[in-house]
């Protein structure tokens, strides 16, 4: 029953998320409120979720996981208030609520973004792990966050923002060499030259990162095994794929209303997506080829995947 294991997980870190964040009634209130804001909001817990199936199926009692889970959820909010900054997306609504900058202000929001990333760290460095395993997940964590993950995929995202527009077209085509149908391309080929490995690797790094590494912490923290570690980095590169492809095409499908976020800002903003470079139906087919990478990698793991599977529907299938 992956649901009622869900339920409880999510009321885990919950709990462990409350008690970590600072309370309002301490000084600087403002601060605190909107950490709190920015958390305690009804997010899904996807990467916390990752973070017990995994450590769960390679024999951690929940309890051992709790850090982890609370660690990679505080680095996700923080990476989502950040995102979400008119210097960044620009956008009002998170979670179905006024997002953090809206409801405080900028200055407010960044400082709120820095302190639950520092927070993260902090939590995680009291994880009950011996000091090695610690150690290794800190460093995991850093590593996925900073400049050759999360941080990193946000300023190729950032570059590669406009770069569609320039070509003065929504759906980008792969082919380079199709100035048949597009003539002006004969004379003045433009900037755009994002190719679909560069969209993997925006993908991969901007949303990748941290989905891969919440199945390493969890792996991390039950001291699985060097081959099952490597099964399960090629299932969380699969299921970090296919989760912004989903979010893509979610922008797309969705409304603001079952989203808890606006719809339709990718196109409006010009963002490098899949299905602006795709399109819809080829997106949505390699979705369905990312899933069935990602039970395959699980069937050859020693263990009971049952939990992994059932996340790696909920990426695929998910509404919001
Ligand atoms: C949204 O993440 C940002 C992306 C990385 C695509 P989620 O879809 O996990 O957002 P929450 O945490 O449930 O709000
Ligand atoms: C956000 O990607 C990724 C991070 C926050 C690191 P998006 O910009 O597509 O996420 P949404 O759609 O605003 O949730
Ligand atoms: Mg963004
Ligand atoms: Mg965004
Ligand atoms: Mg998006």
């Amino acid at each position: 029953m992956p649901e009622a294991a869900f339920a409880d997980w999510r009321a885990r870190v919950e709990a462990a998320l409350d008690h970590a964040l600072p309370a309002v009634d301490q000084p600087p209130h403002r601060l605190h409120a909107a950490m709190r804001h920015a958390v305690l909001n009804g997010g899904k817990r996807m990467r916390p979720l990752l973070v017990y199936a995994t450590g769960t199926a390679f024999g951690a009692p929940a309890q051992a996981l709790d850090a982890a889970a609370a660690a990679v959820e505080l680095v996700h909010c923080y990476s989502l208030v950040h995102d979400d900054l008119p210097a960044m997306d620009d956008d009002a609504l998170r979670r179905g609520q006024p997002t953090v900058h809206v409801a405080f202000d900028d200055a407010t929001a960044i400082l709120a973004g820095d302190a639950l990333q520092a927070l993260a760290f902090e939590v995680l460095a009291g994880a009950p792990q011996d000091p090695r395993q610690r150690v290794a997940m800190l460093a995991e964590l850093a590593r996925a966050a900073g400049a050759a993950g999360m941080c990193g995929g946000q300023a190729l995202d950032i570059d590669a923002t406009g770069q569609a527009a320039k070509r003065g077209q929504g759906h980008v085509s792969l082919e380079e060499n199709d100035s048949a149908q597009h003539p002006d391309r004969q004379h003045d080929p433009g900037p755009f030259s994002f190719s679909l490995a560069d969209l993997e690797r925006l993908h991969a790094l901007k949303t990748g990162a941290l989905l891969r590494a919440s199945v390493r912490l969890g792996a991390i923290a039950a001291g699985a095994d060097a081959g099952s570690r490597a099964a399960l980095d090629r299932y969380a590169d699969a299921l970090g794929l296919a989760f912004q492809v989903r979010d893509d095409l979610l922008d797309i499908e969705g409304d603001a209303a079952t989203l808890g976020k606006t719809a339709g800002k990718d196109l409006a903003q010009a963002k490098a997506t899949f299905p602006a470079l795709l399109g819809i139906e080829a997106s949505r087919g390699r979705l369905q080829s990312l899933s069935a990478t990602m039970q395959e990698e699980l069937r050859a793991l020693p263990t009971d995947g049952t939990w992994l599977a059932a996340l790696a529907r909920k990426v695929v299938e998910r509404s919001h």
